[in-house]
């Protein structure tokens, strides 16, 4: 089998997980792995034996054919255009680039150079997302009326961190919600209009937003629903998806790892009041490992630079997301609703 020579860029948090998934794939193997800091390089070489380390990522061009890049998101551009221009194929940690220019600059690079671009969006091809997704295309639930998707988590940064300063490119929904901008657009399809609320209360060490309230409407009639937090000090609902349907309500507990349908209530007569709301039936479970299932998108991107394939979230597909967000802050400047016509998903 043809291995992908893979360079590794970023050796900080998120590279451990990606360390961890890349490890359960046979079809790739890491010939260099980059940190500005040597020492974090070596830490992550040392789990996959690479057998090139540096802190400058401009001398791995000869020991790659592609590159996962996990840097400060102020870095994606720049670095992404150099692997463009070097005919390098990449892998480019989500948010894909912090301007809408940058990304068009960067898209339209990897376009011109024949390059593979793909954003690192693992919620896409999360095990229990994909079932979700196929019980919603089946048709056999219905067409969605809602799509509710919650995340609740404590992430702090100090002042020193380039997350806690303008690097980061927006607030907490540009950075984490992203990844679900991108889900609810996939699975409800084109948006009609959509409004975004923010607050900073509870998360002093962010420059924007730390806790977010969005709200969507879709072509078809489906509503989409977003809240998220950076600032939780406790958590219920963890990662949690939520469609209900003509036909039942369907759900993805990722801490779980359970997709579970809800539909007892199609049995309920009116007037009578004994139905169980809670009841549920498991339709999948997840087998092994949740981690952030990262290796699924990895494997993914493997096999489109191999087989010449598009990715599913590629370039233009995961500006979308992020263009959708730009115009809700846009929006909540002026207290309105943005016009969000024109920035569906293609598939
Ligand atoms: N998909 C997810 O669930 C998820 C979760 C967390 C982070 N991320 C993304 O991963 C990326 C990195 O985030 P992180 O939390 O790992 O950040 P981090 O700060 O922990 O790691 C960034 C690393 O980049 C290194 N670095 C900085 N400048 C460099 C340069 N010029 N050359 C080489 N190395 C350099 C730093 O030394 C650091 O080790 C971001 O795009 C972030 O949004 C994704």
């Amino acid at each position: 089998m043809k291995k992908l020579r893979l360079g590794l860029i970023g050796c900080g948090g998120m590279m451990r997980n990606h360390a961890a998934g890349i490890q359960m794939l046979d079809n790739v193997d890491i010939t260099a792995v980059c940190d500005v800091d040597e020492e974090k390089a070596k830490n992550v070489a040392s789990v996959l034996s690479s057998p090139y380390i540096t802190t400058d990522y401009r001398t791995m061009v000869d020991y790659v054919d592609a590159v996962l890049v996990v840097l400060p998101h102020h870095l994606h551009f720049s670095c992404g255009m150099f692997f463009a221009r070097a005919k390098k194929h990449i892998l480019m940690e989500k948010p894909l680039c912090n301007t809408e220019e940058e990304c068009v600059r960067l898209i339209e690079a990897c376009e011109e150079n024949g390059v593979t671009l793909m954003c690192a969006y693992p919620v896409r091809y999360w095990q229990g997302v994909r079932k979700l997704k196929e019980l919603v295309d089946s048709g056999k639930f219905g067409k969605i009326m809602q799509m509710s998707i919650w995340t609740e988590q404590l992430t702090v940064y100090d002042d020193q961190h380039w997350a806690g300063t303008g690097c980061i490119g927006g607030g907490q929904l540009f950075s984490h919600g992203c990844h679900y901008i991108d889900i609810l657009l996939w699975f409800c399809g084109n948006p009609v209009c959509g409004s975004h609320l923010g607050t900073n209360v509870g998360t002093p060490w962010m420059l924007r937003e730390g806790t977010s309230v969005v709200t969507m409407k879709f072509e078809n009639g489906a509503l989409g629903y977003h809240g998220a937090t950076w600032g939780s000090r406790g958590t219920r609902m963890g990662c949690d998806f939520q469609i209900i349907t003509e036909k039942g309500l369907l759900e993805f507990d990722f801490r779980k790892g359970e997709v579970l349908l809800y539909d007892s209530l199609c049995e309920h007569v009116p007037g009578q009041v004994d139905v169980q709301p809670d009841a549920y039936k498991v339709l999948w479970t997840r087998d092994g490992d949740a981690n952030k299932e990262t290796q699924h998108e990895v494997a993914h991107f493997i096999d489109c630079v191999i087989n010449g394939k598009k990715p599913l979230t590629d370039g233009r597909s995961s500006l979308q997301s992020l263009r959708v967000i730009w115009k809700m802050y846009d929006a909540e400047k002026f207290g309105v609703m943005a016009d969000l016509r024109g920035l569906g998903i293609e598939e």
